[in-house]
Formats: C-alpha cells, sequence, structure tokens
C-alpha cells in the first residue's frame, strides 16, 4: 500500500479517537453506504456515539442544513470537490474521505488517494478509502468485505479483476475468512437468479438469441445436461456442480462463437468472482457485486436505514425489507431501459443523449444510462449523457463513458467541474472520469449540449 496514504488515514483515526459524538454525512449509492457502513462500525466498537445522514449529493443547501447540528462531522463519498464550501460553512471539526476528483484546497483531515497519486477511480472506493482508517481504528479487517462491496458497486474492478489498494483490502478480507475469490463465469446473479433468468436478463455481454428469450433460455440450459430445478426449488448458477458448470461454460462458448461474438468479449464473461463468505448460502448479500446491487435498491430509493442495517449486520428485518426493493429496483432499471431504447437516444459529435423528461428518477438515470452500453444500444466510441427534470425545475444529468474512451482522454468528471466553474451558482457537478452527474437549471437545456459538445470535444480530440 501507498505508505504516505497509509500515514495520512493513520492521522485521521488518531484524531477521530480523539473525539465523540459523530455525525456520517455519506452517499446514497452502494459504495457510499458500504463505506458509512465501514466508519460506524468502527466508531460502534470504539464505542463512541454517531448519528447518520445519507444524501444524494453534498450540494450547498445541505451543508448549510447539516452545519450546527453535532460536534464532529465525518463526510464519506464526497466533500473533497466541496472544500471550500465546508470551511465556510462548517468551519472546523470536519473529516472527509472522499475518492472524487478533490479541490485545490488545504484541510488537515482530509483521506483521498487521488492526494497520494492512487487512482480513486480503479483502485480504490470511497468504502476501501473508509476501510483505510478503520483499520487503524482498531480490529476491522473484517470490513474488508464492505470495501470490496463498495469497490465492486462503483464498477472498479478491471478485466483482471480488483487492483492496487483494492486487491490488497481484498486480500486482507481474504485472510480475515471473510471473502473469496474465484475465477469462474461471471455473469450478473449468479446467487440470486435462477438459471434460465440468469441467461435471460445477461446485457453484458448480450447472448444472442437467448438474452431476453426465455424459451431459447430453458432450451439452451437442458441441452447441456444441466436441471432447472431441484425438487421444487429452481437452481441458480452456484448451485450447479462442477462438472454442470463447466458444460454450461463450453457450451456458451461455442454458441457465441456461432454467432461471430468477438473473442474478447467472449473472455470478458470469465473472471474473478467475490464471495462474502459468512453470508447464508441462497443470499444476493453473498456476491460481492450483488450485494452492491441490494444496497443501490435502498438507497437510491430513499431507504437509507435498510441499507446501513444491511452494512451494519442486519439480517433479520432489514434483509427482509431489502429483497423486496431490490425486486422493485430491477424492475424500473429495466423499464428505464426500455423507455431509452423505445425513444431512441440521440447521437450528437462528441456524445449520445437521452433527455427522459420526467420518466426515470434522477437516482437512476445514471445506472440505466450505464447500462445502455452492454445492451448494445449504444456504441462504446462515445459518452452518453441521460437527463432528468426534477420538481424544482432543475435538471440533473448523468454521464457514463467506457475504459477506452478514458485511455483517449476524455474526464466527464472535470467536464462537469469545467461547465460548473464557467456557469458558476445554480451549477453543481463532479465525479470520475467514467462516471460523474451534474444538476443545473432547466432552461439551460440548448445551451448545455452546446457547451458539452465544445468540452468534451477537445477532451476526446486531445490524444
Ligand atoms: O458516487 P460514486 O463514486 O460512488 O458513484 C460512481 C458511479 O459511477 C456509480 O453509480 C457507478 O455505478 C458508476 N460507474 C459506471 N461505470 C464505471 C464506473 C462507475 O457507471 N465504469
Ligand atoms: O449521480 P450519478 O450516479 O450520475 O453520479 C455519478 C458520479 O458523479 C458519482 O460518483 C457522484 O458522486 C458524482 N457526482 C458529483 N457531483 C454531482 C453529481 C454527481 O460529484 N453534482
Amino acid at each position: 500500500m501507498n505508505q504516505s496514504f497509509v500515514g495520512q488515514a493513520r492521522g485521521l483515526a488518531a484524531e477521530i479517537r480523539r473525539r465523540d459524538n459523530f455525525l456520517v454525512v455519506s452517499n446514497y449509492d452502494a459504495d457510499g453506504l458500504s463505506a458509512a457502513g465501514v466508519m460506524c462500525t468502527a466508531l460502534k466498537r470504539l464505542g463512541k456515539k454517531f448519528s447518520t445522514k445519507i444524501l444524494k449529493q453534498l450540494y450547498e443547501e445541505e451543508i448549510q442544513k447539516i452545519a450546527g447540528s453535532a460536534e464532529n462531522y465525518i463526510f464519506i463519498d464526497f466533500g473533497s470537490g466541496q472544500l471550500s464550501l465546508l470551511k465556510k460553512i462548517i468551519k472546523e471539526n470536519f473529516f472527509v474521505i472522499d475518492h472524487h476528483q478533490p479541490e485545490k484546497e488545504e484541510w488537515p483531515y482530509h483521506l483521498n488517494p487521488l492526494l497520494f497519486g492512487v487512482d480513486g477511480g480503479n483502485e480504490i472506493s470511497a468504502a476501501g478509502t473508509a476501510y483505510m482508517v478503520a483499520r487503524e481504528l482498531g480490529d476491522n479487517k473484517d470490513l474488508a468485505a464492505l470495501a470490496v462491496v463498495g469497490a465492486l458497486g462503483d464498477m472498479q474492478e478491471q478485466a483482471t479483476g480488483l487492483i492496487g489498494h483494492n486487491k490488497e483490502i481484498l486480500q486482507e478480507g481474504i485472510s480475515a475468512n471473510v471473502l473469496s475469490k474465484k475465477s469462474d463465469l461471471k455473469l450478473y446473479g449468479r446467487i440470486s437468479r435462477p438459471l434460465v433468468q440468469f441467461l435471460l436478463f445477461s446485457s453484458n455481454p448480450i447472448i444472442p438469441g437467448l438474452t431476453a428469450n426465455e424459451k431459447a433460455c430453458a432450451e439452451f440450459i437442458l441441452g447441456a445436461g444441466i436441471d432447472l430445478k431441484e425438487g421444487e426449488a429452481w437452481r441458480n448458477y452456484e448451485s450447479l456442480s462442477v462438472d454442470e458448470k463447466k458444460r454450461l461454460a463450453t457450451a456458451l462458448i461455442l454458441h457465441m462463437n456461432r454467432n461471430n461474438v468477438p473473442d474478447w468479449k467472449i473472455q470478458e464473461m470469465f473472471g474473478e468472482v467475490y464471495t462474502l463468505e459468512k453470508e447464508q448460502k441462497q443470499s444476493p448479500l453473498r456476491d460481492a457485486k450483488e450485494f452492491g446491487t441490494v444496497l443501490n435498491a435502498c438507497g437510491r430509493w430513499g431507504h437509507h436505514n435498510v441499507a446501513l442495517s444491511l452494512c451494519m449486520g442486519d439480517r433479520g428485518e432489514a434483509y427482509h425489507l431489502a429483497l423486496g426493493l431490490l425486486a422493485e429496483h430491477r424492475k424500473q432499471l429495466r423499464e428505464g431501459i426500455e423507455l431509452m431504447k423505445e425513444r431512441g437516444v440521440e447521437e450528437m459529435k462528441s456524445f449520445y443523449f437521452f433527455d427522459a423528461g420526467n420518466r426515470i428518477k434522477d437516482s437512476i438515470i445514471g445506472i440505466v444510462a450505464g447500462m445502455l452500453y452492454g445492451s448494445g444500444a449504444i456504441s462504446e466510441n462515445k459518452p452518453i449523457i441521460a437527463l432528468t427534470h426534477n420538481p424544482d425545475g432543475s435538471v440533473k444529468a448523468s454521464g457514463r463513458a467506457t475504459g477506452e474512451l478514458i485511455r483517449r482522454g476524455l474526464n466527464l468528471g472535470k467536464a462537469f467541474k469545467e461547465l460548473q466553474a464557467r456557469w458558476g451558482v445554480g451549477t453543481e457537478g463532479g465525479g470520475h472520469k467514467i462516471a460523474a452527474g451534474i444538476k443545473f437549471p432547466a432552461e439551460k437545456k440548448q445551451e448545455f449540449l452546446k457547451e458539452m459538445e465544445e468540452i468534451l470535444g477537445k477532451q476526446i480530440q486531445r490524444t
């Protein structure tokens, strides 16, 4: 691990030990919630008093509302891009643990991997960064499991699996017996989906003839000599024997080959999967990726306490509520994707664009936009920006991109920050190279498209 980064984490931990009565403020997505879970568990184990506040984004008005409500504040998964606002409004007694593009602003209690040359986009997430502090606060190596959930929730894994600090954290979790890794078919839903749905909903990659064709999926699986049910219960991928898994993988490879799917796409179907060893065999929380989706399903729909309780170990009431929310979340994502495909996205010179009106909630518009790549509805050589209208007259735009575009110079977080600097008050944006968001007044939509054309065009051309 980067020793200066570890040193700074240690410094924050020492200061946190000295204080009490915290308000932990974090982001409502999978990574933010995992990160809050890590921090709150560590505080609880220390016997500290704390409360939590989960927000969509750390907008100025939110900081105003929070100010004065606690003795100490820990901002997680945001705050680096709002340091000057925090210094102005909160003034003192706050910690920032984040992995987004930071402002050029000094603050002694600021932990961000980007300040130490560690990539906050693919080497460590907010949950990982919170874990760096937690491992200095006590015997908290078991929390590495949540750190891995956060990293996957933020889509930080590469073709080879987790890299950099994420990989080292994973290793600590394996040593603590809370995590394991293996090479396997990594289509989404290996634990929570019955076999037919496992293939039926595969969007990354699309399986020609099988994705979205239930009858064909059932025939395909039976054709590979695999039973769909065990007694009355539908089987999932994880419950197959080694031999059955091999047969299914071979059949899939042959099928994709026959349908001229490029080799690299086929290879991407296989890779590392991560298991939370302490979770029940059939639980979606057992697969680190699916745990992230469960957290999004709770957090992005306002059920923050359910998500936090899950992260802090509740496998009773919170778990049952979460399963219901998961089903609804998946339905909303499917409907969002259908809407975008039906209406079609506009192709601009430098990006794809979709205005969802008020048909897709701002909290999932980014996820839906990102999923369009896997669905084959858009090509991977342009970023996509999707926009949704809020009841207060503002719009929220979410941008998503691909690894290839980043290599060619694209940086969506920087692009949105640049527009915020140009437009000033009323516009707040930021994020990562590959995924970012921005809020601005609805009447500026046309101007927004023009500005994006210019800023993104320049970024991509520069290489
Ligand atoms: O706030 P935060 O960093 O946690 O959010 C990152 C967002 O970016 C997540 O919604 C994640 O799904 C998305 N993302 C993406 N594609 C990537 C990396 C991240 O859509 N390759
Ligand atoms: O909201 P969305 O999922 O599109 O956010 C993508 C990424 O951009 C997240 O990491 C989020 O924290 C970040 N973001 C930001 N400032 C905003 C909106 C989003 O930093 N105003």
